[in-house]
């Protein structure tokens, strides 16, 4: 038996329902996990609030989490009982005190990685892994502009640009934010409700603008960053924190400079067992390295994710959220 959380609709936090559920036996290719940290990421909110589609209700959210395996299915070679695993799946369910999943989507962690950080740092780190390193491969040298960079992605980019040798710009909502970032090292904040983006960005570069943007912000950035970008630069385009970006004049990015647009996400460059491991290793290299730094800033207990939720959503949160069972 588990307690978890099910979404019945789409709605506010309070759709959000703390149930019981007595857990199957993991199935084959399957394991079963107790978790022990659970992380909170924006895109619990896009399936909660509908701005992503759900394919079926109930259903229980969560992506990411560390714990350890209680039970392994038929046809798991990789992993036993007691094992201390960590995972970010496209399988939702982490909103639980146990669970099934794919196998071949969970890691074994490293000694070295204690299982909240693991919580806080598999999602959003992967996802900075493949940003930096696959999407855009920053070179030492550029000048980047990353939007919401004191936030649980931002900070942990921030730290990974800094290590391929970039230099960096981001966009913070305020002073306390900023310093965090530059805690981090970020070499450039912009506090953006009271600064031109643009304006500061041209400065900074001297009138050339940056050969990449990372962009999560979505409708409220997505036209200044096209013009923070040099001639043939590309705009990252990886979420929508303040809304969905509405469909595009595709000769807008002729007329700004032939810009190249993409709009990527994590488990297309995590979709084979060997991608997975190769990019949670570089994770978890720098991790334990100490190039990459990971507090949680905030912790929740697990039956409290509504109102971590609504933190998240109201911008009060910095660097990483877990939820704790
Ligand atoms: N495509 C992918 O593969 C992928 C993977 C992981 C995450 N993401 C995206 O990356 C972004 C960051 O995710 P996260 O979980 O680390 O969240 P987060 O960055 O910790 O939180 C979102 C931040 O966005 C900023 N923001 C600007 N306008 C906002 C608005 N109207 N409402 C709420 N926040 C606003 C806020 O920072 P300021 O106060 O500084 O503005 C806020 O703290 C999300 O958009 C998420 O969907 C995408």
């Amino acid at each position: 038996m588990a307690h978890l959380f099910r979404v019945h609709e789409i709605g506010d936090p309070e759709v959000l329902s703390w149930e019981k559920d007595d857990l199957d036996p993991p199935g084959e290719g399957e394991v079963q996990v107790r978790h022990t940290a659970i992380g909170l990421n924006f895109i619990d909110i896009y399936f909660r609030t509908g701005i992503y589609p759900v394919s079926q209700f109930p259903y229980t959210p969560g992506l990411e989490a560390a714990g350890v395996v209680e039970s392994v299915g038929e046809s798991v070679g990789h992993l036993v009982v007691g094992d201390r695993i960590a995972y970010a799946s496209s399988q939702s369910g982490a909103y639980s005190e146990a669970r099934n999943l794919a196998a071949d989507q969970v890691v074994k962690l490293p000694d070295a990685i204690d299982d909240q950080t693991a919580a806080s740092i598999m999602l959003k780190g992967m996802t900075a892994e493949y940003l930096l390193c696959r999407t855009y491969p920053v070179k030492s040298g550029q000048t980047i502009l990353f939007h919401a960079i004191a936030g649980g992605v931002g900070l942990i980019a921030c730290q990974w640009a800094k290590h391929l040798g970039a230099t960096v710009i981001g966009t913070a909502g305020s002073k306390e934010k900023a310093e965090l970032a530059k805690e981090h090292g970020c070499d450039h904040v912009i506090l953006y409700r009271q600064e031109d983006v643009v304006k500061q960005v041209m400065e900074i570069t001297g009138g050339g603008g940056v050969p990449v943007v990372f962009d999560s912000v979505g409708i409220d950035t997505f036209n200044q960053s096209l013009d923070c970008l040099q001639p043939r630069g590309t705009l990252v385009s990886f979420g929508q924190s303040s809304g969905k970006v509405p469909p595009l004049d595709i000769g807008l990015l002729s007329a700004k400079g032939s810009l190249y647009l993409t709009r990527p996400t994590l488990f297309n460059y995590i979709s084979t067992r060997d991608a997975l491991v190769a990019c949670a290793s570089s994770l978890f290299q720098l991790v334990e390295g100490g190039e990459i730094r990971v507090e949680v800033n905030q912790q929740f207990d697990l039956i409290d994710a509504p109102r971590a939720h609504q933190q998240l959503a109201s911008r009060n949160t910095t660097g990483s959220t877990i939820l704790m069972p």
